[in-house]
C-alpha cells in the first residue's frame, strides 16, 4: 500500500515539475532575449495565486507583493497571468499615454449583465463618443441645473428615517444615489410606476451582479439574468413614450435617443441605449454610496472634526434662512473644510483599489515586458498609502488636502480615456447629503467597529449600523 502511494507521489511531482518548467519556459522563453518578464510569483498550476489573493484583506496581498517586489510585479490570479503596477508613472503609462496598448477588459459574465454596448467595456471611436454624450449631462454646467433637485431628494431620504432610528448606512445610502442616478439619466420627468420597476428589477440584477454566474433556475444570476431582461423591455417601453411624444427631452436618455453610433451615422439602437443607462447606473450606485458610508464612518469616529464641519455648514444654513432658501452651487462650491473630508475619504477608503486593463501587444514598461493578452492592474491604493505621496498614509487627515498632491498620486476616479466622468456629481451629491445631515440631524454609529466587508467595494461591516436622530430645534427645508 505504501508503495502504491510513493509511486503515485513521485508521478504527481513528475507532473507538476514538467508543468512547472513548461510554463515558465513558455512564459519567460517566448519573447526577445532583451526584455525580462518583471519580478514576482506565477503560484500554483491554473490557481495561481488566487487563493493568496482572497484568502486575506487583498490589500495585504498587494502591499506585501510591492515590498518584495517593487513597483512592477507578476502574479497570477483568477486564471490570468498579470503584471501589476504600484507607482504613479506606470499607472499614467497604461491608462494615459500609452492607453492605446491596453484595452478594458471584465468577465463575462459581467459583461453579459450589464450590456456589452455599455461605455466601459468599449474602446475607440464608439467609446469616445458614448463618453462625450455622459460627460456632457455630467459636466459642471449640467450638474448647476440640477442642485435643487438632488437637494429634494437628500432632504426627502432623510425625512423618510424615522426619529432615533438605526439604519443600515450603506443600503439608505445605495437608495440615494440610485435616486440621483435616476435623475441624471432621465431628468426627473420619469413616471413612478417606471421607477418602481426600475428600482426593483434593477436591485434584482444587482444581487446577481457579484453572484457566482451558473445560470440554473432559482439562482440569483438566472434571477438577474431575467431581470436584466426586463429593464431592457422597459427602457425600450420609455423610449417608445418619447418618441411618440416627438420632444427631445435634455437629459442622457434624450441624448442617446439622437446620437448617432460614431463613424456608422446611424442612430444607436434600443439595446445600445439600454446597455449605456444600465451601465451608467451601476458605475454611480454602489461606488458612491460606498464613499457616502466610510464618510459617515470616519466623520462618526472624529467629534472635533464633525463638529467643525457642523460649523462651515450651520453658516451656510444660516445664511439661507434656517434652510428655507435653497442650497446654491457656489455655496457647494464654498464648502472648503467639508470638501477636504471628501477628497480624504476618496484616498483612505480607496474603494476601487484598481483596475483591470489588458495588453493588445507585447509592451515594454522600464525594461520590463508587458506580453500580449496578460491583465494589467495600476493599483491605485498603494499609491494612495504611499508615505512618499501622503505622509502618514493610514491617518485621516483632510488637511493633507490643503495644498493639491502630486501629479497622478490621487486616482479615486482613475485618470485617462476612461476616468470617471460621474466624479463631479458624486462630490456633489456627497457634499448636499453632508450639509442636510449635520445641519439637522444627528447621528451616532451603532457599536463601533473596524472591521470590513466586500460588496464587492469595502464598505464597514454591516453596512456601518448607524442611528439617526432629528434636532427638532433646527426647522428649515
Ligand atoms: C465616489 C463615487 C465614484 C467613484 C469612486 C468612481 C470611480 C471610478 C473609476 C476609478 C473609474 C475608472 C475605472 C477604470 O479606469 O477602469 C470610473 C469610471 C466610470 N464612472 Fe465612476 N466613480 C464614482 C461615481 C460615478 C458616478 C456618480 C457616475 C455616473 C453618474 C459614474 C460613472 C462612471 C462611468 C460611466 C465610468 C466609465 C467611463 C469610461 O469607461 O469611459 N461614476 N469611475
Amino acid at each position: 500500500m505504501e508503495i502504491g502511494y510513493g509511486i503515485i507521489y513521485t508521478i504527481l511531482v513528475l507532473i507538476f515539475a514538467t508543468y512547472f518548467f513548461k510554463r515558465k519556459h513558455k512564459e519567460e522563453g517566448q519573447f526577445n532575449g532583451k526584455l525580462r518578464l518583471p519580478p514576482g510569483s506565477m503560484g500554483f498550476p491554473y490557481v495561481g495565486e488566487t487563493l493568496q489573493l482572497y484568502s486575506q484583506d487583498p490589500n495585504v496581498f498587494f502591499t506585501n507583493k510591492q515590498k518584495r517586489y517593487g513597483e512592477i510585479f507578476k502574479t497570477h490570479v483568477l486564471g490570468c497571468p498579470c503584471v501589476m503596477l504600484a507607482s504613479p508613472e506606470a499607472a499614467r503609462f497604461v491608462l494615459v499615454t500609452q492607453s492605446n496598448l491596453f484595452k478594458p477588459t471584465y468577465p463575462r459574465s459581467k459583461e453579459r449583465m450589464i450590456g456589452p454596448s455599455a461605455l466601459f467595456f468599449n474602446q475607440g471611436e464608439y467609446h469616445m463618443g458614448i463618453r462625450k454624450l455622459v460627460q456632457s449631462c455630467l459636466a459642471p454646467e449640467a450638474l448647476r441645473a440640477i442642485v435643487p433637485e438632488i437637494e429634494r431628494i437628500v432632504v426627502s431620504m432623510l425625512e423618510s428615517l424615522g426619529h432615533g432610528q438605526v439604519i443600515n448606512t450603506f443600503h439608505t445610502m445605495k437608495k440615494l444615489s440610485f435616486d440621483v442616478g435616476i435623475l441624471t439619466i432621465f431628468g426627473g420627468k420619469l413616471e413612478a410606476r417606471y421607477k418602481v420597476e426600475l428600482k426593483k428589477n434593477y436591485f434584482i440584477v444587482d444581487k446577481g451582479y457579484n453572484s457566482f454566474p451558473t445560470n440554473i433556475p432559482g439562482t440569483h444570476y438566472n434571477k438577474a439574468i431575467k431581470a436584466r431582461k426586463r429593464l431592457s423591455e422597459l427602457l425600450s417601453e420609455i423610449m417608445n413614450k418619447r418618441r411618440k411624444n416627438g420632444k427631445v427631452e435634455k437629459d442622457l436618455l434624450g441624448y442617446l435617443m439622437e446620437s448617432k453610433d460614431n463613424g456608422k451615422g446611424s442612430k444607436l439602437s434600443d439595446e445600445q441605449i439600454s446597455d449605456n443607462i444600465i451601465g451608467v447606473l451601476f458605475a454611480a450606485q454602489d461606488t458612491t454610496a460606498s464613499v457616502l458610508t466610510w464618510i459617515l464612518k470616519y466623520l462618526g469616529e472624529d467629534s472635533k472634526l464633525l463638529e467643525a464641519v457642523k460649523v462651515e455648514q450651520m453658516d451656510i444654513y444660516a445664511t439661507n434662512e434656517c434652510g428655507s432658501q435653497p442650497l446654491t452651487w457656489a455655496q457647494t462650491r464654498a464648502m472648503t473644510l467639508t470638501n477636504k473630508v471628501v477628497l480624504e475619504t476618496l484616498r483612505m477608503a480607496s474603494i476601487i483599489s484598481f483596475t483591470f486593463r489588458e495588453a493588445v501587444a507585447d509592451v515594454e514598461y522600464k525594461g520590463f515586458l508587458i506580453p500580449k493578452g496578460w491583465k494589467v492592474m495600476p493599483l491605485f491604493r498603494n499609491i494612495h498609502y504611499n508615505p512618499d505621496f501622503f505622509a502618514e498614509p493610514h491617518k485621516f487627515e483632510p488637511s493633507r488636502f490643503s495644498s493639491a498632491p502630486k501629479p497622478n498620486t490621487f486616482l479615486p476616479f482613475g485618470s485617462g480615456v476612461h476616468a470617471c466622468p460621474g466624479n463631479e456629481l458624486a462630490k456633489l451629491e456627497i457634499l448636499i447629503l453632508l450639509h442636510h445631515l449635520v445641519t439637522k440631524y444627528r447621528f451616532e454609529i451603532v457599536g463601533p467597529n473596524n472591521e470590513i466587508e466586500y460588496s464587492p467595494f469595502p464598505i464597514p461591516k454591516e453596512g456601518l449600523p448607524m442611528h439617526v436622530w432629528r434636532n427638532e430645534l433646527n426647522h428649515g427645508a
